[in-house]
């Protein structure tokens, strides 16, 4: 919630990893990676020719895809027009100034608010104005600016809640929660490192935690897309370390991710693409590095001095 791009000093902590049921998606994605990497190449595998379907195989359909997405709010255009392909396994990154659009962007996407023109795709299906419940059953989830959660529950009760009820259309709830939904909720909290305070209270932790409880009750319902509005909105520059840790290790589990984020050393240093937003359009869809290039990027957004420490900070990454 802040009026131009963030910038905060690097520092370093190592985070836990997790070791159940989203680690073996980890080692999944290994493998599939392994085997797309033989196709980059110009081989079906060890030893084989790529023959055409193969080729046409390489470029994947997109996980979500927007085409001319519209949401106005009386005489606000909120998101106008907009279009935006998700590609499986990659990590987008979203900016743009207060008021951009962005978190309305998500709103629409996640059936959180009808968008008034265009189509939204997920997974190869249709899911236009779908309920957020449904969305969520078939593996679209999402986290949000402001903390939610229950605020009387202990932490592991929030995160049990995703499991049981995120994962599948509970039609009549059972009188108790399933072994696989407790075992989903343990590997969420361990992926994200809440496992220690699993018996707290919610409305007693801190921000931070508040902000990883959200990602692991998301998690919990092992979804196929994490969509996270400002992660790391109001973190020190150390708990900011720890959620690009995170994150990576969510990418590693092999779930597709999308972020909305101001802090633009989590964002560039986290994503494969970048879309800037302005005044509900997409202004910007392309690398980070080309965004520092981007003379209305710079001149809407990221301001002179952030611009070029972010040039910087791209160039000592890319030096690496
Ligand atoms: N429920 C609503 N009713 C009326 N106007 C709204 C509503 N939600 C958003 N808007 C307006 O839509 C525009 C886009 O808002 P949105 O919250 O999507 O921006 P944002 O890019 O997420 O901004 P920020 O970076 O501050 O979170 C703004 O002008 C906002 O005032
Ligand atoms: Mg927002």
């Amino acid at each position: 919630m802040l009026s131009q791009a963030i910038w905060y000093d690097q520092t370093s902590k190592r985070g836990r990893p997790s070791r159940t049921v989203l680690e073996s998606r980890h080692r999944l994605c290994k493998h599939e990676a392994k085997t797309k990497a033989f196709k980059d190449q110009g081989s079906g595998g060890p030893g084989e020719p790529m023959n055409q379907a193969q080729a046409t195989e390489t470029v994947p359909r997109p996980l979500l895809a927007c085409e001319g997405v519209s949401k106005h709010y009386g005489a606000v255009a909120a998101v106008s027009n907009l279009s935006l392909d998700v590609r499986p396994g990659e990590v987008l990154g979203i900016g743009g100034p207060n008021g951009a659009g962005k978190t309305t962007l998500f709103d629409v996407i996640t059936g959180l608010t009808a968008l008034d023109q265009g189509r939204v795709m997920f997974d190869g299906r249709d899911i236009t104005n779908a309920k957020p419940q449904t969305l969520c059953h078939m593996g679209l989830v999402r986290t949000f600016q402001l903390n939610a959660g229950y605020d009387t529950l202990t932490a592991r009760d929030n995160v049990l809640v995703g499991a049981y009820f995120g994962h599948r259309n509970i039609v009549i709830p059972g009188l108790r929660l399933s072994a696989q939904a407790k075992r989903r909720a343990e590997a969420a909290m361990d992926l994200v490192g809440l496992a220690d305070i699993r018996n707290t209270v919610v409305k007693t932790l801190p921000v931070y935690q508040r902000k990883l409880l959200m990602m692991a009750s998301a998690l919990a319902s092992e979804p196929k897309l994490l969509m996270m509005d400002e992660p790391v909105g109001g973190l020190n520059p150390h708990e900011i370390d720890d959620v690009m840790k995170l994150v990576e290790r969510v990418r590693g589990a092999g779930i597709t991710i999308v972020l909305i984020e101001h802090v633009m050393r989590f964002l560039v240093a986290l994503s494969d693409r970048v879309m800037i937003m302005h005044h509900g359009e997409k202004i910007y869809e392309g690398s980070s590095a080309g965004l520092v290039r981007d003379k209305t990027v710079v001149e809407v957004y990221l301001g002179t001095g952030a611009s070029l420490r972010l040039k910087n900070l791209i160039e000592e990454r890319q030096a690496r």
